[in-house]
């Protein structure tokens, strides 16, 4: 699945309240790729004002993949401890910010040089993976799993507390394996593959417009060099999201 922010120019299915000229933001299913240029009402939602096309774009996949890790499969609530790996990233940056609206304490992992962006996102506290062990935190009552890998799921396990859950989100076929390795810790295990959601972009464009959710880009690149756009993108180091223009 891909995101974009685009102006509805025609539609085949006229939606009455959307119409041509709306800016809007969506997920797009990934066989269309690149050259899509349709999105589906239930796809998408009205632009957050506040953000340009390429901030918008941003967004999408990204937040609804923090969303129903947090929300639904987490089901994280107020003044619970949730522990984000990948804290700076496309996603990561996202769910620390939801997962401070939701009113929970914030633990993140992420280089010390990404520590002060992610203060200024709400994070509560900060381990820089490359020196310190997560695993010396206050128990926590979820773990977004946004990195996956044999050590990361065991130390996860063992920092959560009795009847919080894990969620992964890096690999859906994990649950076979990782289930029965957290029943001695009383974990839950769940993974999550994103799917579009009108109603959660609609929250995060009224988010976005009053002041509470900021999205990082972390570099644009025109269309013709998307191949230099993944090369960035599965290094693995970047802040915030890589987006394309058209
Ligand atoms: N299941 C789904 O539906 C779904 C949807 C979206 C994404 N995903 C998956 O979710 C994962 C994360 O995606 P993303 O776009 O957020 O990643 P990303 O933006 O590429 O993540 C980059 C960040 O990861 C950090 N990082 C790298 N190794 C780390 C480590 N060992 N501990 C802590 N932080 C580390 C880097 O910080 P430093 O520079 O400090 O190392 C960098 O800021 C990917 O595997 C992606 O495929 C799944």
């Amino acid at each position: 699945m891909w995101s974009s922010a685009h102006t509805l120019i025609a539609s085949i299915s006229t939606p009455t309240s959307c119409p041509n000229g709306v800016r809007l933001y969506s997920t797009f299913g990934g066989t269309l790729g690149y050259r899509s240029r349709c999105t589906r009402p239930a796809r998408s939602a009205r632009k957050p004002a506040r953000l340009d096309h390429v901030g918008a774009a941003a967004l999408p996949l990204a937040v609804l993949t923090a969303w129903q890790s947090l929300v639904e499969a987490g089901n994280l609530r107020a003044g619970q401890r949730v522990l984000v790996h990948a804290a700076a990233g496309g996603v990561g940056h996202l769910a620390v910010q939801l997962a401070k609206s939701l009113g929970a304490h914030v633990v993140g992992t992420a280089g010390a040089g990404k520590h002060e962006l992610l203060r200024d996102l709400g994070a509560d506290e900060l381990i820089d993976y490359r020196t310190e062990d997560f695993t010396t935190v206050e128990p926590v009552d979820v773990v977004l799993d946004l990195i996956g890998g044999d050590d990361y799921v065991e130390r996860s396990l063992r920092v959560l507390k009795r009847g919080g859950t894990y969620v992964s989100v890096v690999n859906p076929f994990v649950l076979d394996e990782v289930r029965p390795r957290a029943e001695p810790f009383g974990v839950r295990v769940e993974t999550v593959m994103v799917t579009a959601d009108h109603a959660v972009l609609e929250h995060v464009a009224a988010l976005v417009d009053k002041g509470e959710l900021r999205v990082v880009v972390a570099e644009t690149f025109p269309l013709e060099d998307v191949g230099k756009a993944h090369e960035l993108g599965e290094a693995g180091r970047t802040t915030g999201k890589v987006v394309l223009t058209v």
